[in-house]
């Protein structure tokens, strides 16, 4: 695999049904979690220019950091903290369209103005998540929420 990504400039749909078959070629054949996210960090990076895209992985009782593109992020997050330890504490999806209004928001970067939050569930337990934030207000909505719920399903943990 020595190829460029193809970036394709649709409305937001079209940009993942684009970017999701190269993803899923990116992933092929190879095993190892950490080049796998690492991947597809840098893929959604370059497809989509946010500010940070990144994974955390379920360590004990915290979220530590794993692969990502952007500036430097905090490294430990306690489970119920911030968006992402909300995101593993209640299993699910969050979109914050505001930061400045989410109660507890970790700001690891002063930039975010928005995020989305999908957890990665296997066997009914949180392994991990993956974590988007843009410099933009309410820059996340459903059709993010399909796509990268779509990309999460796709990691083998
Ligand atoms: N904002 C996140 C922390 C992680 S950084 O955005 C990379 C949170 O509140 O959990």
């Amino acid at each position: 695999m020595a190829e460029d990504l193809n970036i394709h400039l649709g409305n937001k749909r079209e940009q993942y049904e684009h970017l999701i078959p190269q993803i899923e070629g990116l992933l092929e054949g190879e095993t190892d979690l950490t080049a796998n996210l690492a991947n597809i960090c840098a893929a959604l990076h370059e497809q989509f220019q946010w500010l940070w895209v990144g994974f955390y992985l379920v360590k004990g009782e915290e979220l530590v950091l794993a692969p990502f593109q952007g500036p430097v992020a905090c490294t430990r997050i306690r489970r119920g903290r911030g968006v992402c330890g909300t995101a593993w504490q209640e299993k699910k999806n969050l979109i914050v369209p505001d930061v400045e209004q989410f109660p507890g928001h970790i700001a690891c970067s002063s930039r975010s103005r928005s995020e989305i939050v999908v957890p990665l569930i296997r066997h009914g337990q949180v392994v991990g998540v993956l974590d988007v934030d843009s410099e933009t207000l309410a820059a996340f909505d459903e059709t993010d929420q399909h796509f990268l719920e779509n990309i999460v399903n796709m990691i083998s943990i």
